[in-house]
């Protein structure tokens, strides 16, 4: 266990914690129990990659309703720290969503211009109801108007990067978030 805290430590070197593990725990249970109340005969998550596989996964395993799970893996900001906004599809969901309830499982929106996208490619196949989870909402950088059903954390502008999120592939394996701070 030590090993991995050290290890995290040490990786995590030009970063600050935002929000802690125990942060980050009580929240995604609180978004659990929500969802479960608005979908009491059970949802089908799919998680947006690469991003949102720490979140999805705690969260799965917080909810008390029935899940199933499918994937989907959109790009918009390729190896920089900020989005081109173009969307491209880089893996399709292996089984229809038609008719099913659906959450989509968001680590981060930003400008919003990868999940207005998502949002419009999944409501074309017919969900009995679609909404969507983000576990990080930077409001201030909104470029598109569009509904989260539930948000995790609001924050201001900053490049945040663990718990799933990352810079140039790097950080998504810290167990909390962090803000990028500029090298001295
Ligand atoms: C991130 C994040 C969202 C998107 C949000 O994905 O997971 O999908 O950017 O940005 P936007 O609101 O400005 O469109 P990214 O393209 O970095 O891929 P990744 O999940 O594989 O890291």
């Amino acid at each position: 266990m030590d090993r991995y805290v050290t290890l995290a430590s040490l990786t995590a070197q030009g970063t600050e914690v935002l929000i802690t593990e125990a942060q980050l725990a009580d929240r995604v249970r609180a978004l659990a129990e929500a969802i479960c109340r608005d979908h009491p005969h059970g949802v089908h998550l799919i998680g947006v990659l690469k991003g949102a596989f720490v979140f999805l996964a705690d969260l799965a395993r917080a909810m008390a309703c029935e899940t199933t799970t499918d994937f989907i893996a959109l790009s918009s900001y390729g190896p920089h720290t900020s989005s081109s906004g173009e969307v491209q599809l880089l893996k399709d969901l292996e089984s229809s969503i038609e008719g099913r309830a659906v959450v989509i499982v968001e680590d981060i929106v930003d400008t919003g211009l990868t999940l207005a996208s998502l949002q419009t490619i999944l409501r074309a196949r017919s969900p009995a109801s679609l909404r969507t989870v983000c576990l990080v909402s930077k409001t201030s950088r909104r470029q598109v108007d569009l509904p989260i059903d539930y948000v995790g954390f609001s924050i201001d502008d900053g490049f945040v990067v663990g718990y799933g999120l990352d810079a140039g592939e790097r950080y998504r394996h810290l167990p909390y978030l962090a803000r990028l701070v500029p090298e001295p």
